[in-house]
């Protein structure tokens, strides 16, 4: 029975020593101490001994027992410091190595118009009002005056979502007059900036969905000079003082008397070049008076107050102001075009 002790001491010590990691070590252990292992079965044949040699043989196994506990102790400690290393090892940092430059992004070009936009109506004590893309056609269209059957309802032209033709994406932002009239109390002084969506074929100048500024101001004795001396400020702010502009008559549904907005080419100064298409001149936006019948439609009484409205298309002027000749680079997020502002 010494000599098969022996034989175990020797053969688990060297298989202990030379194991290589924590999982292998561990069917080790399990090998020479568990429940099944090799020095249990060795204990199970005390029974056989002599009762002088059995306390010997009991303090010669359990001292190997101790043994091997040891040894798998040492070489667990020892397998972890050696990982440890490798770790250290393969995640050093060098750090002669040149740095990666962590690359800061910015605002998108459009939006910096639009800010600028937002800061000059703020200063005019205008609020910046938010609403849903997708709308009701009442709020679209009806309750501003445009009826069924009006051509600009046709399914050619917008995105709608129900077979009855009554929830859409927005074709414009006017249904922000709208919620605005319906929610506010009097008098009302608002911007509403938000994407909109026609179906238009993606070309140099259209895209389906492009963004409007609608804004309103309704009060009391608010009239058509306030209109023009307003927006003719906002235009002297972003194009520059002394900034021409021109007021056309037009037509649109909700506003009477409606007009258009075009101011003179920055370029040529009026005589006709390729910016303006020849024509000296550049539309900017569509106004008009609030018309009574779509102020009485939101409970406000037309001979007490009456208002102002315009829209305008927020990448047209970005691409006025930065000289962009293409709509489809404002959406594209092509890095090498939006490096450059
Ligand atoms: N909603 C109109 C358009 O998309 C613009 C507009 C807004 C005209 C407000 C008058 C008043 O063309």
């Amino acid at each position: 029975m010494k000599e098969i002790m022996q034989k175990l001491r020797d053969a688990s010590l060297r298989a202990i020593s030379e194991s290589q990691d924590s999982e292998n070590l561990e069917s080790l252990r399990v090998r020479y101490l568990g429940k099944k292992g090799e020095l249990t079965q060795i204990l199970r044949q005390m029974g056989k001994l002599s009762p002088e040699e059995r306390p010997k043989m009991g303090q010669m196994a359990n001292q190997l027992r101790e043994e091997i506990e040891k040894a798998v102790e040492q070489r667990r400690a020892e397998l972890m410091d050696a990982m440890m290393d490798l770790k250290l090892q393969q995640e050093t940092v060098d750090v002669t190595l040149p740095g990666k430059p962590a690359v800061a992004g910015h605002k998108h070009p459009m939006y910096n118009v639009l800010d600028q936009i937002k800061e000059i109506f703020v200063g005019m004590g205008f609020e910046i009002v938010d609403g849903p893309e997708v709308e009701l056609a009442d709020y679209n269209f009806t309750k501003l005056n445009i009826d069924e059957g009006h051509p600009s309802r046709e399914w050619t032209d917008t995105f709608y979502f129900t077979e009855d033709s009554s929830i859409l994406l927005r074709t414009q932002t006017s249904p922000m007059q709208i919620h605005a009239m319906e929610t506010r109390p009097l008098p009302i002084r608002m911007i509403a900036p938000g994407r909109v969506y026609r179906k238009d074929e993606v070309d140099a100048t259209h895209s389906p969905m492009f963004h409007q500024i609608e804004g309103m101001v309704i009060d009391k004795g608010v009239t058509m000079s306030d209109l023009k001396a307003t927006l003719n400020l906002v235009v002297e702010k972003i194009y520059g003082k002394g900034t021409v502009t021109r007021f056309r008559p037009h037509h649109f549904p909700f506003t009477e008397p409606s007009c258009e907005m075009d101011i003179q080419c920055h370029k040529c100064g009026g005589k006709g070049c390729p910016t303006c298409k020849g024509e000296g001149w550049i539309e900017v936006l569509g106004a008009g008076m609030v018309h009574p019948k779509v102020l009485a439609g939101c409970g406000i009484d037309p001979d007490v107050y009456s208002g102002w409205a315009f829209g305008m298309g927020l990448e047209r002027l970005a691409m006025g102001e930065y000289k962009i000749t293409d709509l489809r680079l404002i959406f594209e997020n092509d890095i090498r075009f939006l490096e450059q502002f």
